[in-house]
């Protein structure tokens, strides 16, 4: 783990509305536009099973699991019903330039799949 932000991708490939995802540091990671132009960067594995998040859908900030359809918070992470019940790790995020940056979470577990 380091403590810098990197590189995850420009800016101009995440239109506003949209999501993407990226490996940094080997931890796979979905970063999130949103259409008012928030920007978000969480695990992108599902915390429930494994499904990755960039394949689900984004709705406000709100961030729904391909699989099975729970929604965690883009802004903290956090689970917002059944069946998932943790939280996604998050990533401090920022815009450089032309460029999206984030800094991985130390402290963010890599998600263990529920079983
Ligand atoms: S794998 Fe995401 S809700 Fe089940």
């Amino acid at each position: 783990m380091t403590d810098q932000f990197q590189k995850a991708m420009s800016l101009a490939d995440l239109p506003e509305g949209s999501m993407r995802d990226c490996v940094l540091e080997g931890r796979e990671i979905v970063v999130c536009r949103t259409k008012d132009g928030g920007l978000y960067a969480l695990d992108n594995i599902c915390t429930h099973a494994f499904a990755r998040m960039c394949e689900g859908r984004l709705r406000g900030t709100r961030l729904i699991c391909p699989l099975h359809g729970a929604a965690f918070d883009l802004r903290d992470g956090r689970a917002l019903g059944a069946p998932a019940s943790k939280p996604l790790g998050c990533h401090e995020v920022r815009i450089s330039g032309d460029d999206i940056e984030v800094r991985v979470a130390a402290a963010a577990p890599i998600p263990a799949p529920q079983l």
